[in-house]
């Protein structure tokens, strides 16, 4: 039998720490004590992060402990809900790279249920899996806490720990070009396949970014290759 929960924290103040508290009891219920606590670990890591850089830290706490919602589902279950809640995806990502439905789908699934978290918070939580090209701070926010969290243990080390030397160093988007960049290396290192938009979204934010790596490479100065 699940647990009953007293929802009027959601209604009553839905970015307080009442509020946090009874979604995080929910969901306990839904993924492992692991993944508990790194969605634990996201919040904490997130709410510094507004502090740092003049975001809503209860905001941030919130979408923390709500962006992976979803990630006890299996593949199956994943499809099944992205299209059971209409969520606007392409083929690929539904039937060859699945585990990225799992925070489109969570923002479809929550915002129904608590529309009062707010446009931005079900948007943060849709980015975290991918990123985009025009990331609102609180996307921003949560797509780097959940690299930089204490806990992550997977991944090139040395680039999580250049990352987490960054807060505070450098503006807010460009810690988040830092952070896609990180993850864009690390896919490739390990062989994976890429999300096509996710090459775009590559593109689009050198357009931006690129002078940040001018200065380390002259990029638009390699010689050619004969
Ligand atoms: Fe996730
Ligand atoms: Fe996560």
């Amino acid at each position: 039998m699940p647990k009953e929960h007293d929802m009027s924290p959601l209604a009553a103040d839905p970015f307080g720490k009442e509020a946090y508290d009874v979604l995080k009891d929910m969901l306990s219920e839904r993924v492992r004590p692991k993944r508990l606590k790194h969605s634990v670990n996201v919040a904490k890591v997130a709410r510094r992060l507004a502090k740092a850089y003049g975001a809503d830290p209860d905001k941030a706490r919130l979408a923390g402990i709500l962006h992976d919602w979803d990630k006890g589902l299996d593949n199956e279950q994943l499809r099944d809900r992205a299209i059971e809640l209409k969520v606007d995806v392409d083929e690929m990502v539904l039937t060859d790279m699945p585990w990225l439905l799992h925070g489109p789908t969570a923002a479809a699934a929550l915002s129904r249920a608590y529309p009062q978290f707010g446009a931005d918070v079900f948007q943060a939580i849709e980015r975290h899996t991918s990123g985009a090209a025009d990331m609102a701070p609180l996307d921003c926010i949560i797509y780097v806490a959940d690299i930089i969290e204490p806990n992550r243990t997977f991944g090139d080390m040395e680039g999580i720990e250049r990352l987490r030397g960054l807060v505070g160093e450098i503006p807010l988007e460009e810690l988040y070009f830092e952070a896609f960049k990180y993850t864009l290396q690390f896919l490739v290192s390990t062989d994976r396949v890429l999300y096509p938009a996710t090459i775009d979204t590559w593109n689009i934010l050198m357009r931006t970014y690129g002078h940040i790596a001018k200065e380390k490479i002259d990029i638009w100065n390699i010689p050619a290759l004969d």
